[in-house]
């Protein structure tokens, strides 16, 4: 066995240990209306926002929005931290989301509920086995995916998040240059394959996108012919190969909205529910399977480090010894540098400036 293997299996172990835990966690009505009131009154007290992805629990997403906060993906958490005028960011999210957020402003206070949310595309790319690999092939420009620790994003020419890796890489393989790409290998290959780009990939793999079956999104197809498949580009080639959309969180959302079907099967983490039902409440959507033959279910389409942002944990966040992400100052601005590019690049694409308004 493969020091690699090795360690996905120590991660499924935790997913594993993670998940039960969670599945016994309630919470009554008062408890949770009694959080609400204690984190809203911290919350003014501190200056403090929260900023929270789509796949948190729905109390979190909507006490984020309620409270004047952002739900939404990784790049837009990144600009909203980024440009908001509180003083503290509580990001509810996992740790390469935090981290992102200290980088882009060095000066907010920066808190999580579990600095132990981290993300199986972290854990996999240390960055010193990552600083070596480039040195290895130093002609080649490096892409890295927003879900890496502040070091690995230090040694990147680029950041990229879902939402905006096709374009990057479109950018740079017209002007002929070769990739690294870290570290998703199913974001990368379908990036490589819809681009043509020249990329020298990664080892990495998310745990929950990479159980989606196509046997079983191909099944639940035919039961309602219907549908529209909709695949979050960290899943495997086999299950993008039967998406009517590939995106990020937000393109997945607005595909939803925008797509005349009634009936969608969606292959991401089912935190993104919540809002897929309030951005289109007539419609019915469905996670895709991610059992069948060979399958382990693991995750069962539920993040685990997602999952432990909870309301508890938010209220706690001021009172813990050490919920703070902090980076050395150094390290910060070596991957603000790449981390800023991207969001440059985003802002000219969007303003038409690259072509694509
Ligand atoms: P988005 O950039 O689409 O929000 O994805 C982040 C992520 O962790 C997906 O698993
Ligand atoms: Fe990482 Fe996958 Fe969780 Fe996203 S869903 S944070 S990529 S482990």
């Amino acid at each position: 066995m493969t020091i690699a293997e090795a360690k996905l299996i120590k991660i499924r172990e935790q997913v594993q240990e993670h998940l039960s835990l969670s599945a016994r966690s309630t919470m009554t009505p008062h408890r949770r209306m009694e959080l609400e009131r204690l984190i809203r009154t911290q919350l003014i007290r501190e200056n403090a926002v929260i900023v929270a992805h789509y796949y948190t629990a729905p109390e979190v997403q909507a006490l984020a929005e309620a409270t004047g906060g952002c739900v939404s993906d990784s790049l837009e958490m990144a600009r909203f931290g980024r440009d908001h005028p509180a003083d503290t960011l509580i990001v509810a999210g996992v740790k390469f989301m935090g981290e992102t957020a200290k980088i882009l402003t060095p000066d907010k206070r920066v808190l999580m509920p579990d600095l132990e949310a981290t993300c199986s595309l972290d854990l996999g790319c240390p960055a010193d086995e990552f600083a070596a690999f480039c040195d290895a092939h130093p002609d080649r420009e490096v892409v890295v995916y927003a879900n890496t620790s502040a070091a690995v994003k230090a040694r990147a020419d680029w950041v990229v998040t879902s939402s905006i890796a096709l374009d990057v890489a479109e950018h740079l393989a017209a002007q002929d240059r070769k990739i690294i790409w870290a570290p998703d290998r199913h974001l990368g290959d379908y990036v490589r394959r819809s681009t043509g780009a020249d990329i020298l990939m990664w080892d990495g793999a998310c745990i929950v996108h990479e159980e989606f079956k196509a046997r079983g999104v191909a099944d639940l197809k035919q039961v309602h012919p219907e549908a529209a498949v909709l695949v979050h580009p960290e899943s495997p080639a086999s299950v993008i190969a039967l998406a009517d959309r590939v995106g990020s969180t937000t393109q997945i959302i607005n595909a939803a909205r925008e797509m005349p079907n009634d009936t969608f099967i969606v292959a991401t983490d089912q935190g993104i529910f919540f809002k897929l039902q309030q951005a289109a409440p007539n419609k019915q959507f469905l996670i895709a399977p991610t059992a069948g033959e060979g399958a382990t279910c693991r995750s069962c389409a539920n993040c685990p480090w997602m999952a432990m942002n909870d309301l508890e944990g938010l209220a706690r966040v001021f009172d813990e010894r050490d919920n703070e992400i902090r980076i050395d100052p150094g390290l910060g601005q070596a991957a603000m540098r790449p981390l800023e590019r991207m969001l440059v690049f985003a802002q000219e694409l969007n303003t038409g400036v690259l072509g694509r308004a």
